[in-house]
């Protein structure tokens, strides 16, 4: 991809830091955040920006409102993504649940807007959007047409991906085409890599709880891959899941891990275990123990090809690369 102007909102975390990198030499990239990115000066910082090289604006918002500063950045603009929202890798504490929520649905509304009061809208409006939104499932694979969304009000991260897709697809951008990407874990150079890998290091790379519970996951790789191929299809609209097409159990991908690491044996943890863990930590056992059994059947209609569709060559690419290990 050359020559295009692509908006990140939210653009500073490890989705949109890897998207700057790929596309910031032959392209101009911006990113919203809500801190101020300083110029590295000390050849240590890693993140993509002009003075190392690249094409890449950084603006400051509040990912709340509509500013004259950034929201000019969007005329005639390709392509905005919009990857702004709190983690959810925290516990569920009633703020944490409101900040979740609240930080995607507000940027949404504060991109819409910004889209609308443009003289010329951008072409293409991406939004991030969690393939967790497909119920616990472990008889069969969910997909655009016949996966079932969970109608559970206790489950937070369900309510959270139906909240933010409600409010994207509330937005009225005539001018804009539209689409959500319902993204499964991605595999790079981030937290959750690095979180499975120190368990293998650690001697606890068994499987996680039963470890039947199947693992959807996509290579960072193809998320931009996937980006680039729906700025370049015209035709396509609409929710797509983004998910590599060879999930696998978690007991599968500890032992993938475990061998391509070099350990033999690792210790499973059970789910109290991961309990207590997962307080220590911050976290909530959800995050490994959900079963996310989803398919990418609509961006493999429109004729997309994953680079990376099985687990074993991906994490291979990230070990080797020395991305991660
Ligand atoms: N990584 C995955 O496996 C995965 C899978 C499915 C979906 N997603 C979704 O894709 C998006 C990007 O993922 P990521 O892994 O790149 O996440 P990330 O590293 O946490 O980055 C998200 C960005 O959102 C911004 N943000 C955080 N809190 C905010 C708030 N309260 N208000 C406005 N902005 C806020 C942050 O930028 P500033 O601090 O600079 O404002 C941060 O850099 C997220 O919305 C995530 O839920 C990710």
């Amino acid at each position: 991809m050359k020559n295009k102007k692509i908006i990140i909102a939210g653009g500073s975390g490890f989705i949109g830091q890897a998207l700057a990198e790929r596309w910031g030499r032959d392209n101009h990239v911006v990113i919203l955040g809500r801190q101020m990115v300083k110029a590295p000066n000390n050849g240590r910082d890693r993140r993509p920006s002009a003075a190392n090289g690249y094409n890449i604006t950084y603006w400051r918002w509040d990912g709340r409102h509509t500013e004259k500063h950034w929201a000019n950045e969007l005329e005639g603009c390709d392509m905005v993504i919009n990857l702004a929202g709190r983690s959810v890798n925290c516990r569920y504490t009633d703020s944490n649940r409101q900040e979740i929520i609240n930080s995607r649905i507000d940027a949404t509304n504060a991109i819409g807007q910004a889209i609308r009061e443009a003289t010329v809208p951008p072409k293409l409006w991406i939004n991030a959007a969690s393939a967790t939104i497909y119920r616990h499932a472990q008889d069969r694979p969910q997909d655009e047409y016949t996966g079932a969304i969970s109608t559970d009000p206790d489950d937070f991260s369900v309510q959270v991906c139906k909240q933010w897709e409600t409010a994207f697809d509330g937005q009225r951008t005539p001018f804009t085409r539209k689409i959500a990407l319902r993204t499964a874990i991605t595999l790079g150079d981030g937290a959750v890599m690095r979180r499975f890998v120190n368990l293998v290091k650690w001697g606890l790379g068994g499987p996680q709880g039963s470890g039947r519970q199947m693992f959807s996951w996509v290579h960072i790789e193809d998320v931009a891959l996937a980006i680039e191929w729906c700025l370049e299809h015209a035709e396509m609209e609409g929710t797509y899941n983004l998910a590599a097409p060879g999930p696998v159990t978690n007991q599968n991908f500890m032992a993938i891990l475990r061998q391509l690491t070099g350990h033999k044996r690792g210790i499973p943890t059970p789910v109290w275990l991961l309990k207590i863990g997962a307080m220590m930590i911050g976290t909530e056992t959800e995050l490994v123990l959900k079963s996310r059994w989803v398919l990418p059947t609509k961006l493999e209609e429109s004729g997309f090809v994953f680079r990376y569709p099985r687990v074993e060559s991906a994490l291979r690419s990230l070990i080797t690369k020395q991305e991660v290990y």
